[in-house]
């Protein structure tokens, strides 16, 4: 119980903290998903949880360069394929394939107790494959998550 609490905290500071907002206008690369780069002060449901998952694989990436572990209680998966989207026009098949993908990719990596290394950067394609085909805007937040990212000087 004690631990769903702190979870639930941390996911709360999480959303505050990721509602402060670090993206840029990048419209030229990204028509399709130009209002939630233009607006981040008034996301909706699909973007915040977006965040979230953004902010969870920091904290997933870190653990698991120091050989930790992850699991589904302090990292759930984000129901947000149901959630209100900036642009519902994104809603089509496609995009319900992608998420069943990455939903299938995230649950492996949680089940898992030996090779979550291996999982995780499974979990990171999947966000690449969705967002090379939906809203690429994200792609240079997301380019920092795979285990081997390095930061360029
Ligand atoms: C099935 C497709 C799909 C998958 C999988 C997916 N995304 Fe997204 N992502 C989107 C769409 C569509 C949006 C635009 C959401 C909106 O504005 O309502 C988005 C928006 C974002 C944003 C911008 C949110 C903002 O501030 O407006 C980030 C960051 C992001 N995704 C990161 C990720 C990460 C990290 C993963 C993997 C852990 C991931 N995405 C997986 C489709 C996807």
């Amino acid at each position: 119980m004690k631990r769903l609490l702190f979870a639930l905290f941390a996911v709360l500071s999480v959303l505050v903290v990721a509602c402060g907002g670090e993206q840029k206008p990048e419209a030229a690369k990204a028509p399709d998903c130009e209002k939630p780069i233009k607006d981040p002060n008034d996301p909706k449901p699909m973007a915040l949880m977006m965040r979230t998952m953004a902010n969870y694989c920091d904290t997933m990436r870190l653990r698991l360069l120091a050989g930790g572990h992850v699991d589904s209680v302090e990292f759930p998966l984000m129901p947000f394929k149901t959630a209100e989207p900036t642009d519902s026009a994104n809603l089509v098949p496609l995009f319900y394939e992608n998420a069943a993908r990455f939903e299938a990719a995230w649950r492996k990596l949680m089940a898992d107790t030996l090779n979550q290394q291996d999982d995780y950067s499974l979990v990171i394609a999947s966000c690449v494959d969705c967002h090379n085909s939906f809203c690429s805007g994200p792609l240079r937040r997301i380019k920092k998550l795979p285990l081997d990212y390095r930061e360029e000087r």
